[in-house]
């Protein structure tokens, strides 16, 4: 049997060990996570957890550190889950770039590994980007990866490389001592039960596949709004900007759930090959064409917050037009914009349909009756939303627009939607890789983005355009939608 195929649930001992145990990932999102799933029972019976970070903490101090920030609206264990779930945590100070360090916590995880059969660990980088490569080196080094005893995974967060040359160089590091079917790569989005959600919807219904395409779809919106501005990050922030921060992404990847193919089954291999044919399609814009295709903004405090160039022009915000050169797509651009400091959070994708062919029904002169949109809530209000017309009662035959509505709160009252690193902790786990990014995957995200990226920067494009706080982001980003005949649409409705 390969040492991949021991499961989780066998005798031997499962450890996560997670690097970069005292940072504000493994904080706010991990270990909560983690709880929750400990309390609903789902995390395997035999897992151990092993933090390490440079903070110098023992096992005592580091299981208090973690209640203390444990977000409730993630997890609310009772006093003895807490006590139960934590006995599992253990911490070891070191630091992952250092061999001897790494030698400690094998022989840390040595002691803890009990059993006579398989011994699995998952390796979750949870640390900063320019530590990864070091990190996975020595993970190498020092014989970590060797899984002649058990299953070994690799879980690397967002961000991925930062543009295409260092992701691939990245994912050759990675590739020099794991397997690829070993690695696992985040984009929590593809966590959320509603971006899962849309995978059912277009799949598991008969009623929507035969007019999803240019056909009926006159245009896509995929919106990432948030009113988080870029609070204690701004030296992160100010050498990312959203164009990698989000569309690199978690855009793209909401782009590539919309537009694919149907897989030929729900299994890791068939979906990302699917994922992957729409990303090459995806038409390149070259840099020298950008302001045609994109618009840039930056939020009006930008400049003033903290760690951020006193000239930056770092976009906060930006609007993208995109082509999905196929069969299925051909002519339908694919309008894409996220931006901090929004008016409100929200993740939504419209479908919107063409006209019908020929109106029937009296209009006035100025009188346009919108077509049917498909609106999808990924968050918050999960849900969908299909917008049609209707007669209005005794009016001559006046129209009206209604909606048929689904919630997920409505839907499934009392029932938490778990938060996106829980599912994702287990695939993981369980070596599920169907909702992590692949390598292709990764290096085709970039190779679409890069040459944006590049376009904003030179000396000819337009500065990133001003917008307020609290705005849908600067009036260029209508004017562009406008010029184009359309409009953007919030929840299925133009503002
Ligand atoms: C992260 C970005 O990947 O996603 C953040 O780095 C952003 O800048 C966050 O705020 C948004 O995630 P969510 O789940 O709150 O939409």
């Amino acid at each position: 049997m390969a040492t991949d195929d021991w499961p989780i649930e066998s005798d031997g001992s499962n450890t996560l060990v997670i690097f970069g145990a005292s940072g504000d990932l493994t904080r706010r999102k991990l270990v909560p996570a983690l709880c929750s799933l400990f309390c609903k029972g789902s995390l395997p019976e035999n897992l151990g957890i092993l933090g390490v970070a440079r903070s110098d903490l023992n096992d005592q101090q580091y299981r208090a550190m973690l209640r203390d920030s444990l977000d409730e609206e993630i997890a609310r264990p009772t006093p003895e889950q807490w006590a139960d779930f934590s006995s599992r945590v253990h911490y070891l100070h070191g630091d992952i770039t250092s061999s001897d360090d790494l030698l400690q916590v094998r022989s840390k995880l040595l002691d803890m590994e009990t059993g006579d059969r398989a011994t699995n660990r998952l390796y979750y980088l949870s640390l900063a980007p320019s530590l990864y490569q070091p990190a996975i080196a020595v993970l190498g080094e020092t014989g970590m990866a060797d899984d002649t005893e058990g299953w070994r995974r690799l879980v690397v967060e967002k961000p991925f490389g930062t543009d295409l040359a260092s992701a691939r160089s990245l994912n050759e590091i990675a590739h020099s001592v794991f397997r690829e079917d070993q690695v696992f790569r985040i984009d929590h989005y593809l966590g959320k039960e509603t971006v899962q959600n849309l995978l059912v919807f277009r799949f598991a219904n008969a009623i929507f596949e035969p007019i999803w395409n240019r056909n009926y779809i006159d245009h896509v919106q995929i919106t990432v709004a948030e009113t988080l501005k870029i609070d204690e990050r701004g030296e992160y922030y100010d050498q990312t900007g959203v164009l990698r921060d989000m569309f690199q992404n978690h855009l793209l990847q909401l782009l590539t759930l919309v537009a694919m193919e149907p897989p030929h089954a729900f299994e890791a291999e068939a979906l990302r090959n699917e994922k992957v044919k729409v990303l090459s399609a995806i038409r390149r814009i070259h840099p020298e064409d950008v302001a045609l295709h994109a618009i840039p903004g930056q939020y009006r405090t930008y400049r003033d917050e903290g760690g951020v160039a006193p000239e930056s022009d770092t976009a906060t915000y930006a609007a993208v037009r995109l082509y999905v050169d196929n069969w299925r797509w051909q002519g339908v651009p694919f309008y894409l914009r996220s931006g901090k400091a929004l008016r409100s959070k929200s993740t939504e994708i419209i479908i919107q349909f063409r006209n019908p062919p020929h109106m029937l029904f009296p209009l006035d002169e100025d009188e346009d009756i919108p077509a049917n949109t498909l609106a999808i809530f990924v968050q918050p209000d999960e849900g969908f939303h299909l917008e049609f017309q209707t007669k209005t009662p005794e009016a001559g035959l006046q129209m009206r627009k209604a909606e048929l509505e689904f919630h997920y709160h409505e839907a499934f009252s009392g029932q938490a939607i778990p938060d996106a690193y829980e599912r994702l902790l287990l695939d993981a786990l369980n070596g599920d890789a169907s909702l992590f990014t692949r390598a292709d995957e990764i290096e085709q995200a970039w190779s679409i983005v890069d040459p944006i990226i590049a376009g904003f920067g030179r000396p000819d494009a337009p500065r990133p355009y001003y917008y307020s706080e609290g705005s849908w982001g600067p009036v260029e980003a209508d004017r562009f939608m406008s010029t184009d005949g359309r409009a953007w649409l919030q929840g299925g409705r133009a503002r």
